[in-house]
């Protein structure tokens, strides 16, 4: 399973990418806002930082407002991904945009027939966002089983994202699941190094080292 940071926070990444993990970068809106930066500081330097996938989101709410985004944004790098909003108006502009071989990830996907829709259209990814089902307490990763059932009965070459990650815990089902991808926020990425045993393991060792005869 891949690994995408979901944050546009340039230092994050920068860490991120020292530990040779990170196989993409998520970002929206929302964000990019909490960077204090503008579009233009951070964007392009995200592409340079991380050769994967980076998903940079439109915000027309009209295809062809979308594509004209799209277009724009695709324009930044090789390894741009556009983010679309999964709308009427959003999937005619990812037909479009696959047409011109501009790969979109469908985002804001709540029901695996929503994740159909965005895979007829030609969606390069779909993200399902768990984290915001399981706050109004639907089970979040169910939708990733069934969004995986779908593309796996018909073939679809679609990547399933699995977005609005807030736990290690949400990494490991979605691994389960069989998700192509996880987005993580850093901190995220940081809890998954950790667990107790590991940690007392090594204080062990390093004490007992200490007590080997040395000549
Ligand atoms: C995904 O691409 C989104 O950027 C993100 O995962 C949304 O997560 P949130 O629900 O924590 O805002």
């Amino acid at each position: 399973m891949k690994i995408f940071l979901d944050t546009a926070d340039l230092d994050e990444i920068k860490q991120g990418v020292a530990m040779c993990l990170v196989d993409g970068v998520t970002t929206n809106p929302s964000l990019l806002a909490k960077t204090g930066k503008t579009f233009e500081q951070v964007a392009p330097e995200i592409t340079r930082l991380v050769s994967g996938p980076i998903s940079l989101e439109v915000i027309s709410d009209d295809a062809e407002g979308m594509i004209a985004e799209a277009r724009e944004l695709a324009r930044i790098a090789d390894n741009v991904v556009v983010k679309v909003p999964m709308t009427e108006q959003g999937l005619i502009a990812v037909a479009k945009l696959a047409d011109e071989n501009i790969p979109t990830n469908v985002t804001l996907i709540f029901s695996a027939v929503q994740a159909l829709l965005a895979a007829k259209a030609g969606a390069a990814y779909v993200s399902p966002f768990i984290g915001r089902l399981d706050d109004i307490s639907h089970e979040g990763m169910e939708l990733v089983e069934q969004i995986k059932t779908i593309f796996d009965n018909y073939g679809f070459g679609t990547e399933i994202i699995v977005a609005s990650v807030r736990s290690p815990l949400h990494v490991l089902e979605a691994a389960l699941a069989g998700a192509d991808i996880a987005t993580v926020p850093f901190k995220v990425l940081k809890q998954m190094f950790i667990h107790p045993l590991t940690a007392s393991g090594i204080a062990k060792f390093k004490e007992d080292y200490a007590k080997i005869p040395k000549r």
